[in-house]
């Protein structure tokens, strides 16, 4: 049998796309297991979540320190960890293209609008703002520029008249956390390669007009 494809988990806050593919691997609907869970804050509530799930589960603070140093830290315990791919989730940090290059085309990321639109902070506030009838999430592979690699998964929902941020994200979210897992079995999978900035099936046929 092969050997588990190994997950590095980099988390900033509440944890709960961290939660929902631990909840994947559980119940069978990811054959990955997560070798390691950093974050950069010690109050994260996603930290505390993987230590009572008996993870190996790191503080790597970064307050107060320069990005490559602390960059250079984190990239040393996942490649001790010998992850496979690195997920960012709610890991509220611009990465260095030091750590972008460590591991090419194996950090993904989620973002909480239908990409390119409405990247950076706030996206779902962005997203009520401009008057957009559909938003949603976007997983995507890490480049060296913020939310802008190539698209892994992406899941809409629509914006409804009476939303505020609060409802708006929470139901985001809901889907946030299938993508993710979606994105993933994919990238495990080794059935899709990139073409250009396209994430495309190895064997896909040209579909039937
Ligand atoms: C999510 O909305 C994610 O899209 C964004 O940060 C939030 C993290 O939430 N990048 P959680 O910590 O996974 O609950």
């Amino acid at each position: 049998m092969a050997a588990l494809k190994k997950l590095g988990i980099l988390l900033s806050g509440r944890g709960s796309n961290f939660e929902a593919i631990a909840e994947s691997i559980k119940a069978g609907r990811l054959d990955a297991e997560i070798a390691i869970v950093i974050s950069n804050r010690a109050d994260a509530p996603g930290l505390e979540s993987a230590r009572r799930r008996g993870l190996n589960a790191r503080l790597i603070a970064s307050r107060g320190r320069v990005r490559e140093e602390h960059d250079r830290e984190v990239i040393t315990a996942l490649k001790q960890a010998k992850v496979d791919l690195v997920c960012l989730a709610g890991y509220m940090r611009l990465l260095s293209p030091e750590f972008v290059r460590a591991f090419p085309n194996r950090i993904l990321n989620i973002h909480p609008s239908l990409l390119p639109a409405f990247p950076g902070l706030d996206a779902q506030k962005q997203a009520l703002e401009y008057g957009a009838k559909v938003s949603g999430c976007t997983v995507h592979i890490v480049d060296e520029h913020l939310d802008h690699g190539p698209i892994i998964v992406q899941k809409t929902v629509p914006v409804l008249e009476t939303d505020d941020e609060h409802s708006l994200s929470a139901r985001i979210l809901e889907q946030e956390h299938i993508a993710y897992t979606e994105a993933l079995r994919l990238m495990l999978s080794g059935e899709v390669k990139l073409q250009g900035r396209r994430v495309v099936r190895k064997n896909a046929r040209a579909e039937a007009k």
